[in-house]
Formats: structure tokens, sequence, C-alpha cells
């Protein structure tokens, strides 16, 4: 087990000090980094002393540091998982080869592709998410805005160390890039759709990591088995601070969830919003939105990238090598809706152009498994209703279903039909002010907003009324 040198400049388990080069290079990108942060990171509470915690060694177990620190101290740094020395890659055309410990030239290009994808995210959603604390519902919501954001920032480091270290020129201009770009910004947008969506309310932030962080949940997973075993490395430990950014969301969805069903059962006319909550109806419709965007981020159902990928070792499936036994994915397809004509009918697409589907689906399957214990909880609370999921078809904007038109159910329908029904299935204007409108600060120690349900339990086995951040 490696442990992580917290006493040098950059803290990194990956022997950084013996490659003078490379370490003089992120160090000239780290006051770059910094000043991002102050310009883009959350605004109003770098000051503040916040209940972080860092990691100690790149184990999954290795998270004992909790303390009180401030954001721009926090040791932002580079961790792998272990090495292993007998590697081998595992599926793709390359099967029992040793992984790789240098870009091969001819993947160099869409490995690059890959990596600034998956990196131009991460400062995206810090950005994103920059006003939110001045709204907070609790300070333990606010540490816990402050903790996936400082983690963002460390998911930006791990995808520069890759630039810098494996792609030479290049990848120190696209390093540089990554700071360049701003989510939502017209001239300079963020790569992806999801990530230049306004994020002006704790809905749509628990929204985003419930199903956008979720996105990048499998997105680390399939590259964790690549064939290019630094990045393979890296994304292992990024799934570890992820899961804890799922957690966020889910947790804080099934609060509002809950606050919702109680109030809707206290009010004589079953509004939620007459006793000051968000309805049902209006927590569906986030949950359509954000379900919708976050699985447009695998990309089209049928894809010759995503076969050249899994071909290339590069990115596998889900749990490639447990959850699946035969790994050429050769000479099998999955059936998936097409539409023509004006209907939908099944086709067969052969198994590699299907990738992106595959991982969809496994996400779809992630996200049921949460949809199920939030109507657990309803039931439990015997409230009557339930929350579902819409269709995978309903409301993209990639892929083989953008441009056409689908209920949440998966019915096709004209656009005209979309339009007139569109407010019940999507937030409306209406819905969006109202929600906002709830954003009032709720900065007392053990307080918590009217709307959602305090937290169960607090952090780190503190009590809920714990101080999480101190202004
Ligand atoms: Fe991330
Ligand atoms: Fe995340």
């Amino acid at each position: 087990m490696s442990t992580i040198d917290y006493q040098e400049r950059i803290p990194n388990n990956v022997g950084l000090s013996s490659d003078r080069k490379l370490q003089r290079a992120l160090e000239k990108w780290q006051p770059a980094f910094l000043e991002w942060w102050s310009d883009m990171g959350p605004e109003g509470f770098q000051a503040s002393d916040v209940y972080l915690r860092t990691a100690i060694s790149a184990e999954p177990g290795g998270w004992a540091v909790f303390d009180h620190v401030k954001m721009p101290d926090y040791r932002w740094g580079i961790f792998l998982a272990d090495q292993d020395p007998d590697r081998k890659i595992h599926f793709g055309d390359h099967i029992g080869e040793p992984v790789w410990q240098e870009v091969p030239g001819e993947y160099r290009n869409i490995l690059r592709r890959i990596i600034v994808t998956q990196a131009d995210t991460e400062p995206a959603s810090v950005e994103q998410q920059r006003y939110l604390a001045k709204t907070a519902p609790s300070l333990y919501d606010m540490r816990n805005l402050f903790q996936v954001n400082v983690e963002e920032g460390r998911h930006l480091w791990a995808m520069v160390y890759l630039l810098h270290a494996y792609f030479g020129r290049d990848g120190r201009d696209e390093a540089e890039e990554l700071l360049a770009r701003r989510a939502g910004d017209v001239d300079k947008p963020r790569m992806l759709d999801a990530f230049n969506q306004e994020c002006q309310d704790w809905l749509t932030f628990f929204c985003f990591t419930m199903f956008t962080d979720r996105d990048g949940k499998y997105q680390l997973a399939a590259l964790a088995e690549s064939g290019f075993d630094p990045l393979a490395r890296t994304c292992s430990f990024m799934l570890t601070e992820e899961a804890h950014h799922l957690s966020v969301g889910e947790l804080g969805m099934q609060r509002i969830i809950e606050r919702s069903a109680e109030l809707s059962m206290l009010d004589p006319n079953g509004d939620a919003r007459a006793q000051g909550g968000i309805d049902m109806a209006t927590l569906q419709k986030w949950i359509n939105y954000w379900f919708s965007y976050s699985i447009d981020l695998f990309g089209s159902e049928v894809s010759s990238n995503a076969a050249d990928f899994f071909g290339a070792g590069i990115k596998g499936r889900y749990r490639e090598a447990s959850l699946w036994d035969e790994h050429t994915a050769l000479e099998q397809f999955v059936t998936l809706d097409t539409i023509s004509g004006g209907r939908i009918s099944r086709e067969e697409i052969p198994l590699r152009n299907a990738m992106n589907e595959v991982l969809r689906s496994e996400y779809i399957k992630d996200t049921e498994r949460v949809l199920r214990r939030w109507n657990k909880a309803l039931a439990k609370l015997d409230y009557p209703g339930q929350i579902t999921l819409p269709d995978r078809k309903f409301h993209r904007r990639q892929g083989l279903y953008a441009g056409l038109h689908f209920t949440p159910q998966g019915e096709l329908i004209d656009q005209a039909t979309f339009e007139a029904r569109r407010h019940e299935w999507l937030p409306t204007d209406e819905d969006r002010a109202y929600v906002r409108s709830l954003m009032v600060p709720v900065h007392e120690p053990g307080q918590c907003a009217h709307w959602i349900k305090a937290p169960h339990r607090g952090i780190n086995r503190q009590p809920v009324e714990f101080e999480y951040v101190r202004p």
C-alpha cells in the first residue's frame, strides 16, 4: 500500500520528486489552478473553516483524516491506485498482452480525447455550483457541497497529471485549456451539454450529484478497465471519491422526497407547495430532466468510436472482468429500439458498436435501484404515490432518439403533442421560480430548511448539529 506524501508542494503517490521536469511543469500549472479556484470555486466561503476529509492512502479505506480546513488550503494532489506489475489487457483485440505504461502511438489521439473530455467535466461542475453555498439548507449540506467541489478539483488534477506526464506539449496545452473554458459561457463553453446547464438551486444540485455524477461513475469505471495502466489506476482511485458524490445526491433527494410526502399528507388538499415544500410532481419533473440529460452523456447508441475504444482495450464495459464472461465482444448483438417510418422497431446492433448503450443500461439499472429505495421510503410513510424514471428515449438530444419526441413512457409522439404536454413532464419557468423562492440560507448549526428533511446522521460520527462549516 502506498502512502501519500503530504510534505511535497503537490501531494502525490507517483514519486513526483524523481521526475524533475514533470514536477516543474505541474508546479507551474498549480498557481493557475489556484487562481481558477479563487475565481470560479465556491463563492463567499473561501475563508471559512470546512470539515473536509482528505485521503491518506490510495486504498478504499484510506479516508481517515477529517479536519476543519480552509478550501484554498486543501491539499489537492495526484493519487493513483497501486500498480499491479502483472496486469494484462483483459478485453478487446489485445487480450493477454501486458498493459501499457506509456501511450501507444496509434492510440495517442483517442486517449487524449477521452482524458480531456473526462477532465473538462471536473472543473465544469465546480463552476456550475459556485453560488449554491449562499442558499445552503444546512451547514451539513454546505459542507457536502464543498467536499464534492474540492474533490472535483482533485479529479481535474488527476487528469491533468496524465496529460502532463504522458502527452508532452499537447498535454500541457490541453491542461491550460481546461482552466480557460467556463460552464455555460457562450464563447468558451465546457465540452458537454449537461455541464453547461445552470445549477442555481439545491434540488438541481442533488439531481446533478444523483444523476450526472453517476454518469461519471460509469465512465470512470469503464476507464478503470483500461489497458493504459496509468489511466486505469487514476480512475480506480477517483471512483472512491465519486461514491461519496452519489450518496450526497441520493440521500439529498430522498430527504426532499420524504419531506414532500409528509407535507402533502399534512395538507387538506394534498398540496405540498401549500405547506411550503416541493410537490412530488415538481420533483418528478426535475428527475425527468436530469435523468435525460445525464443519459445523453453516454453518447450515441450506435457508435464506431465506442467500438474502436473497446477493440483497442482502452475503454471496457462496467466491471468488464467480473460481470462478463466473454471479452472480445465479437459476433454478438444488442437489440435496441430504432425508429423508421414514424414507428419504433427493434434492431440488432453488433455488440462492439453498442458499447455506449451497454454502459448506459448499467447506469439505468443502478438508477432504478436507487428509485426502489426512494419508493420504499415513500411506502414506509404510507404515501400513496411513487417516483418513476422516464423511458430512455424521452427528451434526448444525443443519439438515435434526438430530434424525435417521446412520452416519459416511451411512446413516440409528434412535436406538437410534446410541446403541448412539456409542462407536465419538464420543469417550467414557473416551477424553477418556485423552487428558487424556497432557497433561503439556513446556516445555524443543527438547523435545516423546511423543504428538506434534516439528515439522519452526521458526518464521520459527528452529531447532526456539529459546526460543519465555521464562517
Ligand atoms: Fe469528478
Ligand atoms: Fe463527482
